[in-house]
């Protein structure tokens, strides 16, 4: 039986907003409804494209051009389509060291090889960042993009620093290797000092390819996010997307939506997982504080724990399934498919209730896969 999932980045059940979106559908498809029996436009709804554009500049300060954006399932299929796009299969790419599971699985699949760069508790290390495009490029082997989440990184939740985030887009033009920004948890903070700059919005980040969601502020069932390119690269994404169009019904209603309520909604769920993260944090110091390490996250929906050198993780994840708790192991976000000594809890989905219980459960597994703990020897 399962006690806590900390598995996936999902917002809160309890706030998701079922009223407020059977509304939003019945007003939008009343007025609109019989346009789908059309295909949509190419580049998707062109009223949500104009709101991932009203989301960026209310944040940003700078207006994007909603003809730069193509929508897609997720954030996931345009994140696909880029490796598509921008590589060939043997080709090298650059990720965070920890990076997004997810996108490790697409460039996998797509046959590329993936050099991690040191991040710490200020995101990827620009200094690390030089020497690897340096060394790809004599080695006759550049890399084919950098791909980087500077905001709530997934899984470390570290936020680049504005100076990192300069210094990458220097290194990003000067070493003419195309930035892939992925920015779908920029809109969660906890703490009144909101986060730097996106790259895509700092001076001289025209050619930085920006990719978000509305999967985290709103539910990844929806299945729709968005990357935003130049004229040339967006061709060549249209061209790959063979799918017919991101479904316009989806789009319709969440635009609808977003348009009335993407702000209040946005609140709520900051409040919520600040909560949470609060309850977390709480537990943890109480049930692991003499065992693990972890920075408490200013934003997201991510905890990434540092687990004692000599953990063992096979057993740590046989006795978290007997315990009923679903996490993450490190592995899974190392660019290198790593055993690493690190676990991420995703503290979006689950209640109060359960993250108390389930850190109680995960720190019994964990003291089983510690040797050292006594009774274990
Ligand atoms: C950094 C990052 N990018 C992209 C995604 C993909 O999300 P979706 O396809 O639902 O937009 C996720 C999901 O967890 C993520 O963490």
């Amino acid at each position: 039986m399962t006690v806590c999932d900390f598995s996936s980045g999902r917002p809160d059940p309890a706030t998701f907003p079922v009223g407020d979106l059977v509304a939003a559908a019945s007003r939008r498809l009343t007025a609109e409804g019989p346009d789908l029996v059309l295909y949509p436009d190419p580049q998707g709804y062109p009223a949500l494209r104009r709101l991932a554009v009203e989301r960026f500049r209310q944040r940003e300060g700078v207006d994007l051009d909603p003809d730069s954006f193509l929508l897609g399932t997720g954030s996931t299929q345009p994140l696909a389509l880029l490796a598509e796009a921008l590589t060939e299969p043997g080709d090298v790419v650059i990720t965070e060291e920890f990076s997004y599971t997810g996108t490790l699985g697409i460039l996998r699949r797509f046959g590329l090889t993936i050099e991690g760069v040191k991040i710490d508790e200020e995101g990827l290390c620009p200094e690390a960042l030089d020497r690897a495009l340096e060394t790809l490029a004599m080695a006759g082997t550049p890399a084919r993009f950098i791909y980087a989440i500077p905001t709530y990184q997934n899984p470390t939740g570290a936020i680049l620093s504005l100076e990192r985030r300069r210094a990458i887009l220097e290194l990003s033009r000067r070493h003419d290797v195309p930035l892939i920004e992925d920015n779908c948890y920029a809109d969660l903070h906890f703490e009144s000092e909101k986060p730097p700059a996106s790259i895509r919005a700092l001076p001289g980040a025209d050619e930085v390819i920006y990719v978000a969601s509305w999967s985290k502020i709103l539910g990844p069932g929806a299945r729709l996010g968005y990357v935003s390119a130049g004229p040339e690269l967006l061709e060549r994404l249209l061209d790959l997307k063979r799918d017919a169009g991101t479904s316009n019904l989806a789009a319709m209603i969440v635009a609808e939506y977003m348009e009335h309520h993407r702000e209040s909604h946005t609140a709520v769920l900051c409040d919520v997982l600040r909560r949470k993260r609060d309850v977390l944090v709480a537990a943890l110091g109480e049930e692991l504080g003499d065992l693990c390490g972890w920075t408490v996250p200013l934003g997201g929906m991510f905890l990434w724990v540092r687990l004692p050198d000599e953990i063992d993780n096979a057993v740590l994840a046989k006795s978290a399934e007997q315990e009923g708790v679903l996490y993450h192991p490190g592995r899974n976000f190392h660019s290198g498919d790593r055993d690493i000594p690190y676990l991420r809890l995703a503290f979006g989905y689950p209640s109060d209730e359960e993250i108390v219980t389930g850190v109680r459960h995960l720190a019994r597994a964990i003291r089983t896969a510690v040797p050292t703990v006594a009774g274990n020897a």
